[in-house]
Formats: structure tokens, C-alpha cells, sequence
């Protein structure tokens, strides 16, 4: 009665996340989940009030994280909290016990607060350290303009913990408020409803109101400004990159009202892209309004916009519906890759999603080569307890994900696969799903009702790629591999044939080199076709990978690379350069290239590099 009544009380403000919160808790149906300490059936938060300082100069966050929670007439809660100092710590506004737990490597700290049986707030003074895993402080020189420092987070998988103590994990959601203070000459922006302006006074009030997991909060700080590109759709960017990144992400109302006319209603109102400086660890990250993305993907021809495609998409897969656990990722990723490469058939046509999915197909084969002694990581549904959540984040949930879906697709048809997705999406809307609960959801719904037999537990279960993959076929793609084969057979290269290709064609045309290719063909290569030198970082990736790769040194090529490597953090780029580095036998060069680069990369980024290259 006393329990019920105190439900009522805390949920009024939060309806739905709330009562979320409420029917997830009386079922008692958070799965056991191995990346959190939270308990959520005893305690769990349903909304969060953030009111924090930015200290450029000390580098240190601090404030106050205030929770309402659905308590369980429980005698304490547990969040995550890794790298954190906490204060204090009070609930309903009395000061209250706390303990921090045995330091986990992956994991961090338990922090386990003393609550009464009705306790509402919870509320924690806390700071964060110069071992935060989340932020990247940058100087000046590492910005675009040059002129003044900048701050981003990075959530996903489990790094929120490191610059808010908090309930780490997937399955819980909470709306969230935050009031960040920020120097007066920068401008402050969330994964929330955003200023478009600077404030005089560089306090900024932020607004979340559906609800969401912790690997979805995000903060930038810097020079910012601006430019609406439609009603609902922006970018945010440094002075020098405003206009090329307004132009390039052009489409972006287009893609919306694409993805909307598959799978149903944008959510979550606003859809804005911020351009961070050039060490932002990934492509791009879906933080709910406002897509975190690289600079790298701006080439002056919309050629890799699909990366906005993907981060939209997720506006669906990932945000509506969330990944359970991290051994689910496939269900964030996968989905999102399929989504995403419908999204681009509808705006430029069939031929370009299919250069896309045949990219991702060689990926995946990539992939399977370099796992092919650890098969468990080839399938879709993970076992990651124990291990860091980044070791499930390669090409097998995003290509084998997709490869999936899309072979589902030929054997149903795709009317029925797009009524059934659409009522998938809006089934598990503002919530949850794991594989388990998927593969039951498209028994029932797709392929028992429709009589069909499809090896769905193959394809999740096993390791490897079943036999019946839906085979991708590309024209434009056979083309050029017609036309380096008559290159490396006459050494004479066709460049009328090569004149309208795009850059996903180049990058075929260099991914696909053989290994006898000699230095003289590449050599011939760059003078025709200036690959060492071309402006878009994805031609830059391929070429510098084959020229570590077959020892090429023309045209200046070891400092470019240098270069590269020294300002771009993208962790899928530069890993592949330092691995070919590895593969070449010329480790000591990437180790002595790194030791000057490291300092410009995120956490995330430095991480892998360090393990790859045995140093830190
Ligand atoms: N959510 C991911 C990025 C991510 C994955 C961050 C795992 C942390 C852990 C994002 O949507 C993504 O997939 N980015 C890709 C872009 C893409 C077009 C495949 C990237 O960064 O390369
Ligand atoms: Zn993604």
C-alpha cells in the first residue's frame, strides 16, 4: 500500500518513463546484466537533474547529478561510477552513507548509497579526474579554428560511468534536465533540446524528455555556431567548417523524411549534426537530436553523408530500440546498417546502397579472416561477460547484422519485411529488446504467420556466414574490377573508363590491389590519379594502407600518413593503418609515428592503438 503510494507520488512528473520503470520493476524484468553493478528490481532512476561546471582550466567537470528513483522499499541503490571522486551524497535531502566498491579494470566502481524504503531523490556531489575515459579536453591547436578549446564526450559502451555517477546499463531509461556553466565565449550543446545561440553568460539549460539509456547523454563545449538546413534538421560546427559542413549534410531533411516514410514517425523532434575536431574517435555517434560526427566525413561531394544515414537511422534502431545488453549490439548496429542502406536507395538508387553493402561485404570478410581463430566473436548474439563491451564492436554486428536482415529480406519479400519492421519499431518504442525476444517476435510475427522456414538460429547462434547469404551484386563494382585487371595486365590504366567514378568506386578499385602489385604500378597509379594527395579520407585510408602495405614511397607518402595519423583520431581509421604498419613488419616506424599522435587521440582510440602496438 505504503509502496504504492509513493510510486504514484514519484512518477507524476515522469509519466512515461516512470511507468516503465514501474512495470519493468513489479515483473521484475531487467535481465542480468554483466557491464553494470546497478540492481534496478530493487532501486533504479527514472530522471536525472545535472547541474555542472566545465573548468577548462583545471579540466574537471564537477557538480551535482540529482535522481528521481522507483524505489522498491529498498535499503540502498547501486550506480556505476569509474574514475570519479564523489563528495557527497544525499537522499530526500538528508545526508546519507555511500561506499565506492573494489576497482574494476572494465567496470569501475560500484556506488552504493544507504536509502530508506520510501526515499524519491537521491542526489551526488561529485567531480571527475584526469583518468575521465568519457571526455576529450582539446587545446586550441587541436580545433578547427584554432582559437579556442573544446570539450566532447563519448558515451557508448560503458563510458558515461566516468563522467557521471550513474546507472550504467542499457535496459534503464531516464528523461533527464542539466544546467551546464561553460567560459562565456563558448556554447554548450546536448544529446537534448539545444540553444542555437550563445548565451552572455555560458550558463545553458538543457531538456530531455524521452526517456533514455545512460550511453545516450552527451555534452560538446566549444566555439560553435549554427545553420538550420530545415525545420527540424542543422548543423552545428567551429566558424571555418559551418558552410562546407551546411553544404555537404544538404540532405538531411530528406533522409528524415525518408526513414520516416519506412519505418514511422522521427521521435525525437530535432535531427542536428555537430562536426567535432578532427580526433573524434568514431564516424559519428547517434546521441539522440544531435548526432556527434568527424570531420573526415565532409569531402565536398556528399560522397560519405551515408555516415548521417547510418547515425539517423539509429534515431530508430538503438535509440526507440535499445540493445538489452551489450552482447546484443547486433540489434543496434545490424538494424542500423540495413536501415541506413534503405535510406540511401530511396534518396540515390539501388547502384549506390549496393556499392555500400558490397563495401560492408568485403569488411565482414576482413573480419571473419582476422577472428578466424576466436569463432565465438563471429557470431551475432555475444558472450562479453567479463570482457570489455568494445571487444563486441566490430564488423560482425554491423555486416553480419546486416547480411542477415538483408537475406531475411529476399526470403520474405520486401513488403512484409518493412511491415514487419515497422511493427517491431513500434512495439518496443522508448524501450528494450534482447536477441532471445527478437528471434520470438519474428517467429510470431513474420515467418510462422507467413508459413516461411528460415534459419534464424544459424545465422544468430553460429559462428560464420551461412550458406544461404543473399548475394550482393554491384555493376559499377564488377566494372572496376575489369578495369584494374587490365591494368595489372598491360600496366596501362583505362583513366577515360575511370572519369565519372565515385569515391565508394575508387575505394573498391584500391581496396582490391593484389599482392604482387608492384611499386612501379603504384607509383603510376598516384601520378595518373593523385590518390596520395586526395581530399577525401576514405581514398586517403585505402591508398596509405596499400602503400604501407607494398612498401610505396612515392610522391612524399610516408609524411603524408604521418600527418594523417597525427590529427585524425578516428579509431577505424588510423587502427587500420597502425595494423598495417604491424602486418608490414614496420612496427618500430608506427610506434615512433604514435608516440607523437597519442596525445591527440580519444581514450577510446588511444586504447586500441595501445594494445595493438604493445606500448602506452
Ligand atoms: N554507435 C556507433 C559508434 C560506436 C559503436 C561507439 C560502439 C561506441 C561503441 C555509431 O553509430 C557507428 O556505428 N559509427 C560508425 C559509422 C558507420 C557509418 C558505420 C563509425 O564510427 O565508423
Ligand atoms: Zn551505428
Amino acid at each position: 500500500m505504503k509502496k504504492g503510494f509513493f510510486l504514484a507520488i514519484t512518477c507524476l512528473s515522469i509519466l512515461s518513463s516512470c511507468n516503465q520503470a514501474k512495470e519493468k520493476m513489479t515483473k521484475n524484468t531487467y535481465t542480468e546484466e554483466s557491464h553494470s553493478f546497478a540492481q534496478p528490481n530493487e532501486a533504479v532512476i527514472t530522471h536525472l537533474d545535472l547541474d555542472i561546471d566545465v573548468d577548462f582550466d583545471a579540466q574537471v567537470i564537477s557538480g551535482t547529478a540529482t535522481y528521481d528513483i522507483v524505489n522498491n522499499a529498498a535499503s540502498q541503490i547501486i550506480l556505476d561510477s569509474k574514475f570519479l571522486n564523489i563528495n557527497e551524497v544525499t537522499a530526500d535531502g538528508e545526508a546519507t552513507t555511500f561506499e565506492l566498491g573494489k576497482m574494476d579494470e572494465i567496470l569501475g566502481q560500484s556506488l552504493t548509497i544507504a536509502i530508506q524504503k520510501d526515499t524519491q531523490k537521491i542526489a551526488v556531489t561529485y567531480n571527475t579526474t584526469s583518468q575521465t575515459e568519457a571526455l576529450q579536453w582539446l587545446t586550441a591547436q587541436q580545433t578547427a579554428d584554432k582559437t579556442n578549446p573544446f570539450l566532447f564526450t563519448q558515451g557508448q559502451a560503458i563510458l558515461t560511468r566516468t563522467w557521471i555517477p550513474i546507472q550504467d546499463s542499457p535496459q534503464i531509461r531516464f528523461t533527464y534536465n542539466a544546467t551546464v556553466k561553460v567560459p562565456s565565449n563558448l556554447m554548450a550543446v546536448m544529446s537534448a533540446e539545444n540553444p542555437k545561440e550563445k548565451t552572455t553568460n555560458g550558463k545553458y539549460h538543457f531538456k530531455m524528455e524521452q526517456p533514455i539509456p545512460a550511453y545516450l547523454i552527451a555534452l560538446a563545449v566549444g566555439d560553435i555556431e549554427y545553420k538550420t538546413i530545415s525545420d527540424r534538421t542543422g548543423v552545428y560546427a567551429e566558424n571555418s567548417m559551418l558552410e562546407k559542413a551546411h553544404e555537404e549534410f544538404s540532405d538531411m531533411e530528406k533522409m528524415v523524411v525518408a526513414a520516416e516514410n519506412l519505418y514511422g514517425a522521427y521521435d525525437w523532434e530535432q535531427f542536428d549534426v555537430i562536426v567535432l575536431p578532427p580526433s573524434f574517435p568514431f564516424g559519428g555517434m547517434e546521441n539522440p537530436r544531435l548526432t556527434f560526427a568527424t570531420p573526415t566525413v565532409i569531402a565536398g561531394d556528399k560522397s560519405l553523408t551515408s555516415l548521417v544515414a547510418h547515425e539517423l537511422a539509429h534515431s530508430w534502431s538503438g535509440n526507440l530500440v535499445t540493445n538489452a545488453t551489450w552482447n546484443d549490439f547486433w540489434l543496434n548496429e545490424g538494424f542500423t546498417v540495413y536501415f541506413e542502406t534503405r535510406i540511401m536507395e530511396a534518396l540515390y538508387g539501388k547502384e549506390r546502397a549496393n556499392m555500400l553493402a558490397l563495401i560492408g561485404r568485403q569488411d565482414l570478410e576482413d573480419e571473419l579472416e582476422s577472428l578466424k581463430d576466436r569463432p565465438n566473436d563471429t557470431k551475432l548474439k555475444l558472450d562479453l561477460k567479463g570482457r570489455n563491451p568494445d571487444d563486441g564492436m566490430n564488423s560482425i554486428a554491423y555486416d553480419k547484422g546486416y547480411l542477415f536482415l538483408r537475406t531475411l529480406e529476399e526470403k520474405v519479400g520486401r513488403e512484409q519485411m518493412d511491415a514487419f519492421l515497422k511493427s517491431y519499431f513500434k512495439k518496443n518504442a522508448f524501450s528494450t529488446t534482447n536477441t532471445e525476444d527478437f528471434v520470438t517476435y519474428l517467429n510470431a510475427n513474420l515467418l510462422e504467420k507467413n508459413n516461411i522456414t528460415f534459419n534464424t538460429e544459424e545465422w544468430i547462434y553460429e559462428p560464420g556466414i551461412p550458406d544461404n547469404a543473399a548475394v550482393i551484386e554491384s555493376d559499377a563494382f564488377s566494372n572496376v574490377e575489369k578495369t584494374l585487371q587490365s591494368f595489372i595486365d598491360t600496366d596501362k590504366i583505362d583513366v577515360a573508363a575511370t572519369s565519372q567514378w565515385t569515391p565508394q568506386e575508387w575505394v573498391h578499385f584500391i581496396r582490391n590491389f593484389p599482392e604482387d602489385m608492384t611499386i612501379e604500378q603504384l607509383q603510376e597509379l598516384d601520378n595518373s590519379f593523385n590518390f596520395t594527395v586526395s581530399t577525401n579520407s576514405y581514398i586517403n585510408m585505402v591508398w596509405y594502407e596499400q602503400s604501407i602495405r607494398h612498401g610505396y614511397h612515392g610522391n612524399n607518402v610516408d609524411n603524408k600518413i604521418a600527418e594523417f595519423l597525427n590529427s585524425v583520431g578516428r579509431r577505424w581509421y588510423v587502427t587500420t593503418l597502425y595494423k598495417a604498419f604491424k602486418r608490414a613488419g614496420r612496427t618500430d616506424e608506427a610506434i615512433a609515428i604514435y608516440k607523437t599522435a597519442r596525445p591527440n587521440y580519444h581514450s577510446v582510440t588511444a586504447n586500441t592503438i595501445d594494445e595493438l602496438l604493445g606500448v602506452s
